[in-house]
């Protein structure tokens, strides 16, 4: 029953305040009054409070907290951004597995597989990505980029630049990018980036981008090391944020940005941009390039989305892989 629950979630939201009535709604759907009454107990079951008054109709109060498929598909049909597959789960092993296991079932691209919660989340080299239930978000869109590898290169930096623009600019969040594939927010992570991609001969055969944000879920039962360097969007966001709302709302930015790197994976004015909300600019950090860490100056990136250090001897590298932490240390999460 996806289809009607996503019609009156869509009639609901965009009443607002204001009550719909439920013999309205019944003719929208094509359905009896009690069909639709008895939708809306169905759905209460998950989470949703809705409010009845006679003669009135109905309105929506209270959303579910957890992921919930009608409710991100009336909000993507709101915003009018259906070119992307969207599926919806409440709990897999890892979004990126899922999203390549559709794609070796020919799925159709772009798109996008989001979970409430991951049992195998991994996260870049090898590390595990904490994924438990109610409150975050976790997300694999799909390409079929047919580009050599090489015009790909900067895709994590465009499509991550691209969500922290969106959370700085929708809901007032002050996020930073670390380079290479993090959100932070005051030096502790609020999100982290896996692209992965499968290449034939010298042709990307697809591509991969997973991200996890820590929306509102607690971080108990995190291991200490990992909590200490994390935090959640909802700490800092000015007004409430609906995790399904914000899933919604953040498939047509990446879908988005994704099309727009197709067209011009070296958009003038890109690395500029980067600096406005880059963490790394002027601090000191070192970059563990395989067995030989670099410490420098961190100085923005370049065209080719290189970061850019000054050593101690006053030059200037580029370094294009490997990890990157503040200060001597090295401890990452
Ligand atoms: C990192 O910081 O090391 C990258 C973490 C990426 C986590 C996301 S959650 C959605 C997608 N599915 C996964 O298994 N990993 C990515």
């Amino acid at each position: 029953m996806l289809l009607p629950d996503v019609t009156i979630l869509k009639t609901l939201l965009q009443a607002g305040d204001s009550f719909v009535s439920g013999s309205d709604l019944a003719k929208d759907l094509g359905m009896s009054r009690v069909g639709v009454w008895s939708r809306l107990e169905k759905m209460r079951e998950t989470g949703f409070t809705f409010e009845a008054v006679r003669h009135r109709g109905y309105r929506l109060t209270e959303e579910p907290a957890c992921l919930c498929e009608s409710l991100v598909l009336a909000y993507l049909d709101i915003a009018g951004a259906n070119g992307t597959g969207v599926f919806v789960l409440p709990e897999i092993d890892s979004t990126n597995s899922e999203a390549e296991r559709l794609l070796a079932d020919a799925t159709e691209t772009p798109f996008v597989v989001i979970a409430g919660a991951q049992t195998r989340g991994r996260g870049r080299l090898g590390r595990k990505w904490h994924s438990p239930p109610q409150g975050n978000l976790y997300m694999s869109f799909a390409f079929r980029p047919r580009r050599s590898p090489g015009r790909m290169q900067s895709i994590t930096l465009r499509l991550g630049l691209a969500v922290c623009r969106f959370l700085n600019q929708a809901y007032a969040i002050p996020v930073k990018v670390k380079w290479p594939n993090d959100l932070i927010i005051e030096g502790k992570k609020v999100a982290g980036m896996l692209t992965e991609a499968r290449v034939d001969a010298d042709r990307m055969r697809d591509l991969v981008f997973g991200i996890g944000i820590n929306v509102l879920g607690s971080t108990d039962g995190w291991p200490a090391e990992v909590a200490a360097h994390a935090a959640r969007l909802g700490q800092y966001a000015p007004s409430s944020i609906r995790l399904n709302r914000l899933a919604a709302e953040l498939i047509p930015v990446v879908a988005g940005e994704y099309a727009a790197y197709l067209e011009n994976p070296r958009k003038p004015g890109f690395a500029e941009e980067w600096l406005a909300y880059d963490a790394l600019n002027g601090r000191e950090v070192t970059a563990n390039r395989g067995s030989e860490p670099i410490r420098g100056t961190a100085h923005g990136i370049d065209t080719d989305g290189n970061l850019i250090l000054e050593t101690p001897d006053g030059r200037r590298t580029a370094v294009n892989s490997g990890e990157v932490s503040l200060g001597t240390g090295s401890v990452l999460f």
